[in-house]
C-alpha cells in the first residue's frame, strides 16, 4: 500500500508549544519523538520508504527533512510534496494521489494525518489489512468510539455489514457528518456513532471518480494547470471530509478499537500524560527545566525552567522560555484565540 502523510496544519490551540513555523505535528509532545516521526514509523508498516509520501507547506521543508534525518528514514525527494500555500487537506491529497499515479499506476493508498496519537499492535494491524480489502469498493474511513459529544470530529453512521467470507471487514457509512454542532454531536453519541479519526483508505482510481462527482473544481484545478503555484491558486479550500465525504455514496468504516487522542488541546494533553499522586502530568522541557509542587492538584504543567506552584489546582501552565500561557483545565480550546490576538499585534 501507497501512504500519503498529511503534514500541513497549523495547530493553533496548543499555543506557545506550537508556534507559525513549529506547528503541532512538529513539536515532540511525550517523549523525544515529534508527532510527524511517530506518523512515518506507522507508514512504515505497510509501506516501503519509495512509496511513503508527504504533503506539506514549503514552510515546513526544513522541519520534515531534519525529523526524517533524525529517524534515518530516506524518502525519494520528489516524494514530499511542498505547497505553496495550505489550502486544507483535500487539494493536498488529491496532488497526492495524481502523484502515486504518474509513479505507480493506479494503486491502493492510506493518508494517515500528523497530529493525532494512536496506539499500533494487532487491532490496528487488522484494521489496515480489512480497509485494504475494502479499498477497491469504498473510500473508507476508521472509526473510533466517541467517549463525549465533541464538536471538532466527523461522525460517521454505521449501515450494512460488510462481509468476506464470513470475516467481518466493515460497515457501509449510512451518514458522515463532520464538526456537527453541540446538540447533534450528542444525538449521534447516544445512537451509536463513530468519530472519524481522519485517517483513510482507497483506491487511487476509485478517489478520484469521487472528487470528479463530488469536488471536480479541485481536479481541474490540476489538470487546467501548468505549474503546481497555478493549481493551487486555483483550488478551492476545502477539507476531504467536507467536500467529499459528507457526499459520496461509497464510504465504509472499519471500527477502530485502540487508543486514540488528537491531542487537540492542552486538556487532552493532559488526559494522556502520566500523572503523579496529586493528578499533576509534569513534562520538564530541556536541561534546566524542573518543578516543584506544594499542595498543588490536577495540574498540567510544561515547563523548561524552574517552576514552583503552591494551592493551585486544575490549571494548564506552559512555559516555553519566551512565553507563558496559564490557563484553566477545560478552557483551552479557547488557547487559539490568543493566535488571533497575535495576528492582530504583528
Ligand atoms: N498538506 C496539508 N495541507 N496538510 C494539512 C492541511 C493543508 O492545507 N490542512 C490540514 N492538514 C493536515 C493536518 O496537519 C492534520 O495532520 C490533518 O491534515 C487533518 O487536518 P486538521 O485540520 O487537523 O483536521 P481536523 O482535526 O479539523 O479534522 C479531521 O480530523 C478529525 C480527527 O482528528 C477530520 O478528518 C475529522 O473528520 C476528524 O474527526
Ligand atoms: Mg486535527
Amino acid at each position: 500500500m501507497k501512504t500519503v502523510l498529511l503534514a500541513g496544519g497549523k495547530g493553533t490551540r496548543l499555543w506557545p508549544l506550537s508556534r507559525e513555523l513549529m506547528p503541532k505535528q512538529f513539536v515532540r509532545f511525550l517523549d523525544d519523538e515529534s508527532l510527524f516521526q511517530k506518523t512515518v514509523e506507522r507508514a512504515l508498516l505497510f509501506s516501503k520508504p519509495s512509496e511513503i509520501f508527504v504533503v506539506t507547506n514549503k514552510d515546513y521543508r526544513f522541519r520534515v527533512m531534519d525529523d526524517l534525518r533524525e529517524i534515518r528514514i530516506e524518502l525519494p525527494a520528489d516524494n514530499i510534496l511542498l505547497e505553496p500555500v495550505g489550502k486544507n487537506t483535500l487539494p493536498a491529497i488529491v496532488w497526492a494521489v495524481l502523484k502515486i499515479e504518474e509513479k505507480f499506476g493506479p494503486s491502493k493508498v492510506a493518508v494517515l494525518p500528523s497530529d493525532h496519537l494512536i496506539e499500533t499492535g494487532e487491532a490496528y494491524e487488522r484494521a489496515f489489512e480489512n480497509a485494504e480489502r475494502l479499498a477497491d469498493k469504498f473510500l473508507v474511513t476508521f472509526g473510533i468510539k466517541p467517549n463525549r459529544p465533541h464538536t471538532g470530529y466527523g461522525y460517521i453512521k454505521p449501515g450494512e455489514r460488510i462481509e468476506e467470507g464470513g470475516r467481518l471487514l466493515g460497515y457501509r457509512v449510512d451518514e458522515f457528518k463532520e464538526k456537527p454542532d453541540l446538540e447533534t454531536a450528542k444525538r449521534y453519541v447516544e445512537s451509536g456513532y463513530y468519530w472519524n479519526s481522519g485517517m483513510f483508505a482507497f483506491s487511487t482510481s476509485l478517489f478520484l471518480e469521487e472528487v470528479e462527482k463530488h469536488a471536480p473544481e479541485v481536479l481541474e484545478a490540476f489538470e487546467s494547470s501548468s505549474s503546481i503555484e497555478e493549481a493551487y491558486e486555483k483550488a478551492p479550500e476545502i477539507s476531504i471530509d467536507y467536500g467529499v465525504m459528507e457526499k459520496t455514496e461509497k464510504a465504509a468504516v472499519v471500527p477502530l478499537n485502540v487508543k486514540w487522542s488528537d491531542l487537540g488541546s492542552f486538556d487532552a494533553i493532559y488526559e494522556v500524560l502520566e500523572k503523579d499522586d496529586a493528578g499533576n502530568a509534569v513534562q520538564i522541557r530541556g536541561k534546566k527545566g524542573y518543578h516543584i509542587g506544594v499542595n498543588s492538584k490536577n495540574n498540567l504543567i510544561m515547563t523548561e525552567r524552574l517552576t514552583a506552584t503552591v494551592g493551585v489546582s486544575d490549571l494548564v501552565i506552559i512555559d516555553t522560555g519566551d512565553a507563558l500561557l496559564v490557563a484553566h483545565r477545560g478552557e483551552t480550546q479557547k488557547v487559539k484565540e490568543i493566535y488571533r490576538a497575535l495576528r492582530e499585534m504583528n
